[in-house]
């Protein structure tokens, strides 16, 4: 019998705890489904928001060496464009589809929710944590009051899912987590990029056109985890872990710190979509050489 790493998280049931991060290939419905293809257990898509945006002026993301800094400021089609990429994805059969949003405001946030919800979605995921786009001049998701009200209002407007990402920039990770919970959201993802900035010497200038941007990939991973650690020991909601994952002993580790689940991003621009492949297979190798059944075993055995 093949062994089984299939998940349920918040209603979702999963084929396995892999997924793919937002922002990278979740632009269209056909790299969606590249990626579901290539094995991953849910896709989430770019960040939408109501309008379209442009986004910042190039250079955008800089490769830093044990990691990308981007600040691409959420360049999208809009909610409207983009719910048919949503539908195309979902037209060639099944996948675990994930949108995620941002708004400018808490209803702006629930209008957006219900309109992919009622193109067939499975899942929202808040972007509450972008560190380098501000509402209402203040960075997103570092104000438990501000959370509980998007949480609320997109909690009375859809029924499926709603997950929470969250910012790692920010003293107190678990308080925002716990405000998350109690608006009523169904999982945290932990975490989005951490603030960060390169300068270029010859020119003596910031390197991206927006100064700061979001640091992702192997140099973040300790952070991240450091985060799902602390969550996961302060909610009683599934925590998805994302930050710097680039090989199954990567995901272990997060599973291990408490998350339920994993989302890939910058290292699929290292090694590709196969990555998803390699990792499921690492994961269950892993779990019957220590003798365990399933993933649930090890979720958050490190707290003990
Ligand atoms: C180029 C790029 C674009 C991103 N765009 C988004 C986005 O639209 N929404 C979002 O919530 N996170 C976005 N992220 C953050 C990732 O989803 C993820 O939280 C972060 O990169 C850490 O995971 P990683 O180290 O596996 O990439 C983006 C990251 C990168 C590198």
């Amino acid at each position: 019998m093949p062994f089984d790493i299939s998940m349920h998280i918040a209603g979702l049931n999963l084929r396995n705890p892999t997924m793919l991060a937002a922002g990278i290939l979740g632009m269209t419905g056909l790299s969606l489904r590249k990626v579901w293809n290539a094995g991953a257990g849910a896709v989430v898509t770019k960040s939408i928001s109501f309008q379209p945006r442009l986004g910042y002026k190039n250079p955008t993301i800089v490769d830093v060496g044990y990691g990308f800094l981007n600040a691409m400021g959420i360049p999208n089609p809009g909610v409207y464009e983009y719910v048919e990429e949503a539908k195309i994805a979902i037209s060639e059969g099944e996948l675990v589809i994930i949108v995620s949003l941002y708004g400018n405001t808490p209803l702006e946030f629930a209008k957006m929710a219900r309109i992919v919800e009622t193109a067939g979605v499975n899942a929202v995921e808040l972007n509450l944590s972008c560190p380098h786009v501000k509402l209402g001049g203040m960075e997103i998701g570092t104000n438990p009051t501000i959370i509980d009200k998007i949480v609320k209002t997109v909690k009375k407007h859809i029924n499926i899912p709603v997950f929470t990402k969250l910012t790692p920039n920010i003293s107190d990770i678990k308080t925002i987590a716990r405000a998350a919970e109690d608006a009523g959201s169904d999982g945290i993802v932990a975490i989005n990029t951490v603030k960060a900035m390169a300068i270029d010497v010859e020119s003596g200038r910031p390197l991206l056109a927006n100064k700061y941007g979001g640091l992702s990939g192997p140099a973040i991973k300790p952070i991240a985890l450091r985060c799902v650690y602390e969550i996961a020991q302060s909610v009683n909601i599934p925590v998805i872990g994302c930050g710097g994952i680039t090989d199954w002993k990567d995901a272990i580790e997060f599973f291990l710190a408490g998350a339920s689940a994993i989302q890939i991003g910058t290292a699929i621009a290292y090694k590709d979509v196969n990555i998803f492949g390699e990792i499921i297979k690492g994961i269950k190798c892993y779990l019957k050489r220590k003798g365990y059944n399933n993933i649930k075993e090890i979720v958050g055995l490190s707290h003990t």
